[in-house]
């Protein structure tokens, strides 16, 4: 499996907070509270532990599995628990797998998050990846999303220049270092309502650029 991400670990915070400050880490958190009844909880694409350390720190009791292709990325996230959470690391199952690929159990999550990780795929990836994602969630269960909007989803002109601007940055620098296989920013929510899910809470940022949002798979039968 190629480590696409493994030579960004290092840098990748830093790059982050120089181009966004703390923009992503309050998207990212910002919806934390509609998790706290999980006690099973699938992050994919976790990145380098940040993300992972906010949660395991806010829900005591969950048990978090954590799947992402990049040893690189895993390797980080591993030592930042044991590092700030060490009491934390026996509540976290580590899989270095590839997203598109893994089998997932069925109906066993209570929760699942995925932060600036759709955004890594194309439309035809998108559809199966998301339909995967969602059997594996409990009925009634939540799914997390922190990610870019699409530009031509924002109100102003003004969004929607200053977003095209930088996506178009971002992914030209992601495809050149990671091998990203999208090309630009596919919105995730055509997947998700199709999968069965319906949105519960969104929180926007930076004018709509960036957001938070909370999606609850439906019981069978329920409208
Ligand atoms: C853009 S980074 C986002 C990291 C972090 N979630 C964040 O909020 O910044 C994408 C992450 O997804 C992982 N990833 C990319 N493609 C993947 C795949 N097919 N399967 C599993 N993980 C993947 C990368 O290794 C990386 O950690």
């Amino acid at each position: 499996m190629a480590d696409g991400f493994g030579r960004l670990a290092y840098a990748y915070e830093g790059l982050e907070r120089t181009v966004f400050g703390d923009l992503l880490t309050r998207a990212r958190n910002a919806c934390l509270c509609a998790l706290e009844e999980a006690d099973t909880i699938l992050i994919l694409g976790e990145g380098d532990g940040r993300f992972l350390l906010s949660l395991l720190a806010r829900l005591p009791r969950a048990h978090v599995t954590v799947l992402d292709s990049s040893t690189g990325m895993l390797g980080r996230a591993q030592k930042r628990v044991q590092a700030r959470l060490p009491d934390a690391e026996a509540r976290v199952s580590w899989w270095h797998r590839d997203a598109l690929t893994a089998p997932l159990p069925s109906a066993h999550y209570d929760a699942v998050a995925t932060a600036f990780f759709l955004d890594v795929f194309p439309e035809e990836m998108l559809g199966p990846l998301t339909a995967k994602i969602s059997r594996s969630l409990k009925p009634g269960g939540r799914w997390l999303v922190a990610d870019f909007a699409a530009p031509h989803t924002l109100p102003t002109r003004r969004a929607r220049l200053y977003s095209r601007t930088l996506v178009a940055l971002m992914y030209t620098f992601f495809r050149a270092q990671t091998a990203l296989p999208a090309k630009t920013l596919v919105p995730p929510e055509p997947f998700l309502r199709a999968c069965g899910l319906e949105p519960v809470r969104r929180e926007s940022f930076r004018g709509g650029f960036v957001y938070a949002q909370v999606w609850r798979k439906a019981f069978e039968g329920e409208s």
